[in-house]
């Protein structure tokens, strides 16, 4: 199977996870985009959901496959919120992010009561940190923030470099504004204590570690779907 079967598998398996009269948060990025799909399936056999997409991405394709959306301010609370991830370890802790949709996830994810995870088996790691840490910032003081960052990083024993993520030669902007810096670890040492220490800067929104938030994940493997469970 090729990656993107599998992330394919990975989604579609989700759907025994919901039910007709769910309301829903949807993830954004490649393997989030086959569940959005297999959503729009299922409202056109005429199951009842209501959702909450993460990013301007999955609202567009969500109203172009007719499924009924809401915000989270009319409905403060959803049942369950299915996203993919850039990276995720034994403990279901997660990387996310690369798609810059890392701020609406968190906010819908922990609106939810119950998280899923779906992913190809590329994404499980043993130690967090191969995928660059994205981290939302505010574009005014930017270099001020970078510098706490890094000293963040320091105070965690974490070491690595700090880039602007770019996009056709400008920084990119996300849907709420902000520009994200990409954080290269490669290997995330005190995940928890390095979430909490990124949190307090001011000047930064969030970041994509999600620690404590997804309760299953799904992975879809050359050798079938497995499922892990917090
Ligand atoms: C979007 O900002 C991300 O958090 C995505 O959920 C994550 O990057 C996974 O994307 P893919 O499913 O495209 O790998």
């Amino acid at each position: 199977m090729t990656p993107d079967e599998l992330k394919k598998a990975a989604a579609l398996a989700a759907l025994t996870h919901i039910k007709s009269g769910m309301k829903l948060g949807l993830g954004t990025g490649s393997t989030a985009k086959h569940f959005v799909d297999a959503v729009g399936e299922k409202v056109k056999q005429g199951w009842d959901l209501l959702c909450v997409p993460t990013s301007e991405a999955t609202r567009k394709q969500a109203e172009g496959l007719g499924i009924k959306l809401t915000t989270l301010d009319e409905t403060p609370v959803l049942d369950l919120t299915v996203d993919g991830a850039d990276e995720l370890d034994g403990q279901l802790r997660l990387i996310k992010g690369g798609g810059g949709a890392l701020l609406r996830e968190k906010i819908v994810a922990s609106s939810s009561r119950k998280m899923i995870v779906i992913a190809d088996a590329s994404k499980k790691v043993e130690v967090l940190g191969k995928f660059p840490l994205p981290v939302e910032v505010v574009p005014f003081g930017l270099k001020a923030t970078a510098i706490k960052i890094d000293q963040a990083f320091t105070w965690t024993r974490n070491e690595g470099k700090v880039a602007l993520r770019m996009r056709d030669g400008k920084s990119f902007v996300t849907d709420n504004g902000n520009v994200i810096l990409d954080c290269a670890l490669g290997r995330i040492e005190n995940a928890d204590k390095l979430a909490a220490a990124l949190s307090s800067i001011p000047g930064v929104v969030d970041h994509g570690l999600f620690i404590g938030m997804a309760s299953l994940a799904i992975i879809a493997g050359a050798a079938g779907v497995e499922t892990l469970e917090r």
